[in-house]
């Protein structure tokens, strides 16, 4: 049980958030298979990241951990070897699936599980194409859900894949089975999500073609480079400074070197159109991603929108925290398209809905959004994180502008993605 309670206060100051977990994941998964000596600086050191480099350690990687960064020596696709036991990741939906599509081009027995919030997220959606393209992949409920067991197959089929949903998982996973195959690998999305692993396979060396919504891998599926990969800020862990600093009165607050990648800026798009006081300073590119620095200022007038359709891929793990903000904004937000916030963490669309009325907001649940009025003055109350780090962070961020204080039940979830979000917190409140 955690009190918070900062009303008064206001947010100011520089703060680099931690870096990007999407690239911190794929450091250590793509470094793995290549041929070369990848060094990562500012890897994301969170619960979910060390437990993929865990995992691939156990799969027989070869990772220092020089205290400041990460050298891996990759000794190429071919190098994993058979863990010697389950393979435990923890919170990590992007450790699972994305592993999954690497396994499944393995020849040998794996088993994947996590912890009970990640056996109940489905699994199917990676187990279907990767069963298509050869692997054995067996789950709980009929193949659904973790424990995984895994038996691969060293040749695997191609694959012309229409994905159901815009998920970067599935998407990742069935490229990264594709290296293990010369025939065609290649998804069609029906909106774009993030690219990432796209980008990352390209500086390796492996032909990655891409045209409209569909990824295709080309001839060379070796991954090959000396690499340095400097991991830019999340974009999804400043997400909560926005936030704090548009609805808290006199906050200004500059967040250094976050990931402005196109597919990952929904929250900007939409922070502009409802009118949020927010400067990109210092635009640049860094190893392959866009990056800048976000200066951002208490905005009183925000005005609501609406956010649906290919929007919200681009801003799917942000949606708790964008709730929030509408409760602040003149009008009623609508939020739909949604549904994958449903298996998220935790069910996203209860968890906000619940917990925001909970402090007083007026959210209505929809079956694949929420509709959010404006201008509600925010009261506090006891809430549940669901054990979801960024539901703990939303309300954390509530308890900026609540009348009483906020009692969330654990907060201990935010070191999935954000370890030292508290101590970030407290140093730029004033
Ligand atoms: C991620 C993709 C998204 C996102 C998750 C990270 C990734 O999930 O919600 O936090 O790193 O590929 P989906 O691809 O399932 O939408």
């Amino acid at each position: 049980m955690v009190t918070l309670h900062f009303k008064g206060k206001k947010l100011k100051g520089e703060l680099r958030v931690p870096s990007d977990k999407s690239i911190s994941h794929r450091c250590i998964m793509l470094g793995s298979l290549n041929r070369g000596e990848v060094v990562v600086k500012h890897f994301l050191r969170s619960e979910d990241c060390l437990n993929t480099l865990k995992a691939f350690v156990e799969l027989g990687a070869d990772v220092t951990d020089t205290g400041t960064e990460l050298i891996i020596k990759g000794k190429g696709k071919r190098s994993l070897k058979e863990p010697f036991n389950v393979i435990d990741l923890g919170n990590s939906g992007t450790s699972i699936r994305l592993m999954a599509g690497i396994l499944a081009g393995q020849p040998f027995y794996s088993v994947l599980t996590g912890d009970r919030y990640l056996r109940r997220r489905p699994m199917d959606r990676v187990a279907v194409p990767l069963r298509m393209m050869g692997a054995q992949i067996y789950g709980r409920e009929g193949g659904k859900y973790p424990p995984l067991t895994i038996i691969g197959k060293e040749k695997l089929r191609g694959i012309s894949y229409k994905s159901p949903k815009a998920s970067a998982q599935v998407k990742s996973s069935i490229l990264l089975a594709g290296l293990f195959t010369d025939e065609t690998v290649e998804v069609t999305e029906p909106a774009k999500s993030r690219d990432h692993t796209e980008r990352m396979l390209r500086a390796f060396g492996v032909d990655v073609e891409e045209n409209g919504l569909t990824v295709r891998l080309g001839k060379n599926r070796e991954l090959a480079a000396d690499l340095e990969i400097d991991v830019p800020a999340d974009i999804s862990s400043a997400a909560f400074f926005i936030v704090g600093a548009l609805i808290t009165p006199g906050s200004e607050v500059l967040l250094k070197s976050v990931i402005l990648n196109p597919t990952r800026t929904g929250i900007l798009d939409v922070a502009s159109r409802m009118g949020a006081d927010i400067t990109v300073l210092n635009r640049r590119s860094v190893s392959g991603e866009e990056v800048g620095d976000l200066l951002v200022r208490f905005t009183p007038h925000l005005k609501a929108t609406v956010i649906e359709g290919e929007e919200i891929p681009r801003l799917i793990d942000e949606l708790p925290v964008i709730a929030l903000l509408a409760t602040q904004a003149e009008g009623e937000t609508v939020i739909r398209d949604a549904a994958e916030l449903r298996v998220k963490e935790s069910d996203r669309i209860k968890s906000t809905v619940e917990n925001l009325n909970a402090i007083g907001a007026c959210v209505e649940e929809l079956p694949d959004g929420m509709v959010i009025r404006g201008k509600t003055p925010l009261k506090g109350g006891t809430v549940s994180s669901f054990g979801d780090h960024r539901i703990a962070m939303t309300l954390a961020v509530a308890s900026l502008i609540t009348e009483e204080p906020v009692v969330i039940d654990e907060v201990d979830s935010v070191s999935t993605s954000y370890p030292s979000f508290f101590d970030d917190l407290s140093r730029l409140l004033s």
